[in-house]
């Protein structure tokens, strides 16, 4: 098995920073300032675009049990069904849904040539060409977390996510932490970078080689005030096993670093058949 750096970087510090290329660079800080619009928009308008299996908008309070924090999940053929819907004519509104598909588009390289590192070092096949062929398999999601809480608290719990691997697109405020070797860490907050790491699918395909990275976020002097915008980008591999949440539930539920030191034995047992995921269970 000959490793490349981008494998060894993933594999020692748990993520990888790559640099943007300047058009994509360009089009998320546009998409990021068009989102912060989208969440200043009245309640009506905004459940227009109400949440379905392919993405949408939602909003979830701290009293349900869920992160205090308005989202949109989108995918191209999610911004189809709103564009069938007519709702895309509201320009204002959705601004930063043709920002989604332009992203979509330009952000393509990097996941090419990561994916191209995983398949040859792993003896892995069509990780990228079954990205390609089910749209619904590549998503941004655009989080808002409210306003409110106090400096340091915890306003997004501990998690892994549960695709195959997940960029940090955009983050107006630092404030995200990863889990590595027992301790937390800033996560690397840099505009003119995006920050990569594994899902628990990626650990299942590369054997336990590549986990699936830890991640929490705190509130910070800022996102107390103004709340904190951010923009992400998940993958998930549509013809490998899934984790199986229905029987193990969130991974909000097991303790930090959970999955570093299970066998690979116990791992694989958490997944089930393929299948698409639905948005809500990719993190
Ligand atoms: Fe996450």
């Amino acid at each position: 098995m000959n490793k490349t750096n981008i494998i060894k970087t993933i594999e020692t510090n748990g993520f990888i920073e790559i640099n943007y290329p300047d058009r994509l660079k360009k089009v998320i800080i546009r998409s990021f300032v068009n989102w912060k619009n989208f969440c200043a928009l009245s309640k009506d308008i905004k459940e227009k675009f109400i949440f379905e299996k392919n993405g949408g908008y939602e909003k979830r309070l701290k009293k349900d049990n869920y992160d205090n924090k308005e989202t949109f999940h989108t995918s191209i053929p999610g911004i189809k069904r709103f564009d069938r819907m007519k709702l895309l004519k509201n320009q204002t509104a959705c601004l930063f849904l043709s920002d989604a598909s332009t992203i979509l588009k330009e952000v393509l390289p990097i996941l090419e040539n990561f994916t191209k590192q995983v398949e040859e070092t792993f003896i892995i096949k069509k990780i990228l060409s079954d990205i390609k062929k089910y749209p619904d398999c590549l998503s941004i999601r655009y989080i808002h977390y409210l306003p409110g809480n106090n400096i340091s608290d915890i306003i997004g719990q501990p998690h892994v996510d549960k695709g195959g691997f997940t960029l940090h697109l955009f983050e107006d405020c630092d404030g995200v932490e990863y889990f590595w070797k027992n301790l937390w860490y800033p996560l690397p907050l840099n505009k003119n970078k995006t920050v990569l790491f594994g899902g628990l699918q990626l650990q299942l395909i590369t054997k336990n080689s590549v986990k699936a990275l830890c991640h929490r976020i705190l509130a910070t002097k800022k996102s107390t005030e103004s709340g904190r915008y951010s923009i992400v980008l998940f993958t998930n591999f549509p013809s490998k096993p899934y984790y199986n949440k229905s029987v193990y539930g969130r991974s909000q539920n097991f303790p930090a670093g959970f999955n570093y030191t299970i066998s690979f034995s116990e791992f694989t047992k958490m997944f089930a058949r393929s299948k698409k995921m639905s948005a809500h269970e990719i993190s």
